[in-house]
């Protein structure tokens, strides 16, 4: 639920102004000139020194001549580079005379290298030496500064040479030139253009996945429709990633990333063969996460900003919200409609219509009074279901009757305006914003949290207009340069002010921090406050659903891709938008399922559940005023919702333990297909398919009418995820046209894959009493290996922190040997596992190649030899292609968490 419905202009109304905006804007691309004056000459190396010891570089840098655009140059600057780890190098501009914004470490931690103890200073022993250049045999980057004129600098690979970040200026361009302002920043990286493909730098609503040469990528968090394409919406990760072709020698996809760490608003524009950072505050503070493989830069990059928050196992199921519901028995029926249907729904929402007048932490006492919704949660909750709830940051003004408010003045939580709480407007008519920043305001909301828990068990809390959003625009102070800067980023594609329908950039923080600089941070702020109030009062795992994020968000909150169309194009821009949050450390996202702005159709609605059910947070929400779309009003959209969230259902073990590993070690749990086939240089402009983990891939429908997709198959056996048929297969990537009959979506697994499942049900809780079913999809060429990750679901902590020891974790492997198959676990922690008595009930192996049948098999569990007597084989010949055959074992009883050898001999 956002404002673009009801408050900002329709779209038809836009598209006139971003039409004439993006003219303007693509004639004014090129930086000003500004008559003679250019936007900086840059800058001169004074002096430099190496710290090998330290693994730390220091420079001053010198102003070689002032210009006057966009204000004064600062005279001085220090560089100082440091390997902070062997994968992470870290740059770092700043003020040589004066400290400069930047964020807090309470917010973000970081700075292991970089206290002035330890920097570089001869009388305290460092071994210093004049260099240019930062290496340690331990790293594969390289760090060269350039003592040219102005200077420049670089960082390559030690193992190929290759140079990853090149900001040398090309001297006839002063818009390659590093400028440093107190309100403009530049930066800008040649790159290699016929072989760099970069992703992220959101959050935008793209077509493509993989940035097109061109774009200009805003940050500046807003509240606007995600159904506007290529505007800076709701969150701000200034990192990307970049994926390499091949340099003629070493292999295609060497990966690394580039985070540059600053919370201004920012213009990021990128050209093919460059990238330039506009920056209007703070410092240079750059990281390069080395990889080299995608999967590694995540590792890298997460570690570096927090891991992904481990979510709840009932946040994998299936999830029903929508802006409008009358009441609370309006609700109910809901609940009822999806039972009735026999499609599983775990969790039901309510968007802001519960409120008192929209204020927080009250119920509407005529539609949704206290004694009601109480015991719809209660039902909810013996049937295994959920409850989740939206909150907006603005506290509704009303002293008369409203605690929140009295308490939120009491606290002096509220970000200020000239000495006084700064006067917003959102759906409870006028409000203050509480200042997250602020330790009291964590104080006073993680009280009116409790409080409201205390009326209303829910389960879960929704951040939505976080951005912040604001129904006005207030004047800007008279001559300030924060309200106005010098340099206009591109907000909303038309170079807004920055305080179109936000809090007024001066308005000011805890701690006398500017809105200006602290704008884009609050959504983080607010979801990491909330996580921390949940913790403390459930005692479990949080779950939370933020519209607004930044770098680190996904350490605390989930994340849903704001207010789509119910339009075809939506459907589609889903998939990059979900691929890109995986980037950016948010591995738990989706899109509104079916549109939430407009009515759906009921093809449209039908297409959008068969891929939104493969989305790591599956929820179909809707907008007040549009048709109802619930999955179960459609005889076809149930039918398909049944077949593709039953998939999804018996994949929850897979999903979770996806989760686990994403907690660990932030691969993302949707992923793009480089992450699994990084050489094949055809996936790297994928933006219509993507993967569940490392090997299970969807290739939706994405367009009207259809019947068929083309989709790409990397190299490898892929089997119908549906009825374990082969499908496709080669040494080489292959393009293939698909059926795509209305009631089908194509998943397809690829060999080497063993994926754990459990039966369909109606609720997580039903789902993780059946038993397990093991999925082998052999291959002859590959290691056949996969895992799965046990624990209750809703502790705090997953996996090994804090000594925690109530989980499982079980790796498979396959070995496969001309007619002898093996397939074993290995049982990390089995207390666990066994304690629950989960059990594994059914193994099916698929992909048997040129066999016949099963001669002789065997189980045996710990040292003891199982008879097979009790189990049952079945063979099946593929008809889709007569040489695979599959073999299904049933009727086992193999505890989860008691290693187990299977052995299969074929003839
Ligand atoms: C300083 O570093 C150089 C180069 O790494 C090395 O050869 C030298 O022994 C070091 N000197 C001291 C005092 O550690
Ligand atoms: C709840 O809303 C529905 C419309 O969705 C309406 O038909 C019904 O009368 C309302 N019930 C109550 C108790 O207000
Ligand atoms: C204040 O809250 C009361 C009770 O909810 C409501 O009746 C009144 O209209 C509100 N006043 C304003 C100014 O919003
Ligand atoms: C707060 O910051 C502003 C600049 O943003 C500065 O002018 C003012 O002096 C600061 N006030 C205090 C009390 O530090
Ligand atoms: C298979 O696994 C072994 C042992 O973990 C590893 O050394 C080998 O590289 C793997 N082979 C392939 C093709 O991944
Ligand atoms: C399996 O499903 C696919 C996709 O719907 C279909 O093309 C194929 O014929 C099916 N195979 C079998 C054996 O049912």
């Amino acid at each position: 639920m956002g404002s673009e419905t009801k408050i900002k202009m329709p779209p038809t109304q836009w598209l006139p102004t971003i039409l004439t905006l993006v003219s303007f804007f693509l004639l004014s691309l090129a930086l000003p000139s500004h008559g003679s004056s250019q936007v900086g000459y840059g800058y001169v190396v004074r002096s430099a020194a190496v710290d090998s010891n330290q693994k730390v570089l220091t420079a001053t840098l010198d102003l070689i001549k002032p210009s006057s655009v966009y204000a004064p140059d600062v005279q001085t600057l220090n560089l100082h580079v440091s390997l902070e780890t062997s994968e992470r190098l870290r740059i770092r501009v700043t003020d040589s005379t004066q400290q400069r914004w930047e964020i807090p470490e309470t917010v973000i931690p970081r700075a292991v290298n970089h206290s002035p103890r330890r920097l570089l200073t001869e009388e305290n022993g460092g071994n210093s030496s004049e260099s240019n250049t930062l290496e340690d045999p331990s790293s594969d980057l390289v760090f060269t500064l350039h003592n040219t004129t102005p200077f420049g600098f670089s960082v390559s690979r030690r193992s190929s040479g290759d140079i990853l970040f090149d900001a040398s200026p090309d001297p006839p361009d002063p818009n390659t030139y590093f400028v440093f302002k107190d309100q403009f920043l530049q930066l800008s990286s040649a790159l290699p253009e016929s072989r760099s493909n970069l992703y992220g730098l959101g959050e935008h609503t793209k077509r493509s996945f993989r940035l097109i040469p061109g774009e200009t990528m805003t940050l500046w968090n807003a509240d606007i429709g995600s159904e506007n394409k290529d505007v800076n919406l709701y969150g701000s990760h200034p990192f990307y990633m970049d994926v390499r072709r091949s340099n003629g020698q070493g292999e295609a996809g060497t990966s690394h990333g580039v985070l540059l760490l600053n919370s201004n608003g920012m213009d990021v524009r990128y050209d093919g063969s460059r990238i330039t950072y506009n920056v209007i505050g703070g410092t240079v503070d750059l990281y390069v996460f080395a990889g080299p493989s995608p999967e590694m830069v995540l590792d890298q990059y997460t570690e570096f900003i927090g891991r992904p928050a481990p979510m709840p196992y009932w946040s994998f199921g299936f999830h029903q919200c929508r802006y409008g519901y009358n009441n609370v028995s309006d609700v109910e029926s809901v609940v009822d409609g999806y039972a009735k249907a026999g499609i599983p729904l775990e969790v039901m929402w309510t968007d802001i219509d519960y409120m008192d007048g929209y204020k927080d932490f009250t119920l509407d006492p005529v539609n949704f009074p206290e004694d009601k919704m109480k015991s719809f949660v209660d039902t909810l909750h013996k049937n295994g279901q959920k409850y989740v709830l939206i909150l907006d940051p603005g506290i509704g003004v009303n002293s008369s009757s409203y605690g929140t408010y009295n308490r939120g003045m009491e606290g002096d939580v509220f970000i200020k305006r000239d000495g006084e709480p700064y006067l917003g407007e959102v759906w409870p008519g006028k409000v203050y914003y509480p200042d997250f920043l602020n330790p009291a305001a964590a104080t006073f909301w993680s009280n009116e949290i409790k409080m409201f828990l205390e009326t209303l068990p829910l389960d879960g809390l929704w951040l939505d207009m976080n951005e912040l959003s604001n129904f006005i625009t207030s004047p800007p102070s008279p001559g300030s340069p924060l309200d106005d800067p010098p340099y206009k980023i591109n907000n909303l594609d038309g170079k807004a002010s920055i305080n179109k329908k936000t809090v007024p950039a001066t308005s000011v923080h805890f701690g006398n921090i500017s809105e200006y600089d602290a704008h884009n941070l609050y959504g983080l702020l607010e979801a990491k406050a909330t996580h921390q109030a949940m913790e403390d009062i459930t005692g479990k795992r949080p779950f939370l659903l933020s519209r607004s994020t930044f770098v680190s968000s996904g350490k605390y909150t989930a994340h849903w891709t704001g207010d789509n169309a119910a339009k075809w194009e939506d459907l589609a821009y889903s998939i990059p938008g979900i691929l890109n949050f995986g980037l950016f450390g948010v591995p738990m996202v989706g899109a509104d399922i079916c549109g939430f702005s407009y009515d759906t159709t009921e093809e449209l609605c039908r297409r959008w559940i068969q891929l939104g059910a493969f989305y790591p947070f599956a929820r179909d929400h809707s907008s007040t005023g549009t048709a109802r779309q619930e999955l179960y009003l459609w005889d076809s959209v149930a039918s398909s919702a049944r077949k593709v969230l039953g998939l999804r259902m018996r994949l929850l073990p897979h999903l979770y333990t996806l989760m686990y590993e994403a907690h660990v070690s932030g691969v993302p749990i949707a992923r793009p297909l480089f992450f699994s086939f990084p050489r094949d240089i055809n996936t790297y402009e994928i933006s219509s398919q993507f993967l569940i983990g490392k090997s299970i891939m969807i290739s939706p429908a994405l367009e009207k009418g259809t019947v068929s997709v083309d989709a790409y198959f990397p190299a490898g056996n892929w089997f119908d995820m549906f009825n374990y048929s082969f499908a496709v297969g080669g040494d080489s990537g292959k393009h293939v046209r698909l059926d795509t009959p209305a009631d089908h979506v194509n998943v397809h697994v690829r060999e080497g894959s063993i994926v754990a499942m459990q039966g369909e049900a109606m609720t997580t809780r039903e789902a993780r009493t059946k038993p397990f079913e093991l999925l082998v999809v052999a291959s002859r060429l590959e290691n056949i290996s996969g895992q799965l990750f046990l624990d209750d679901g809703e502790n705090i902590r997953m996996g090994d922190e804090g000594g925690n020891r109530d989980w499982t974790l079980v790796k498979f492997r396959c070995y496969l040997n001309g007619k002898s198959v093996v397939l074993r676990s290995e049982v990390v922690n089995p207390e666990y596992a066994s304690r629950m008595k989960w059990s594994i009930g059914k193994v099916t192996f698929v992909g048997f190649e040129n066999v016949e049948s099963v001669k002789t098999y065997e189980v045996r569990t710990g040292e003891r030899l199982r008879g097979p007597r009790i189990s049952l084989l079945k063979t099946v010949v593929d008809d889709d292609d007569p040489k695979f055959m599959s073999v299904e074992v049933s009727r086992l009883s193999l505890l989860v968490g008691k290693k187990f050898e299977m052995r299969l001999k074929l003839t």
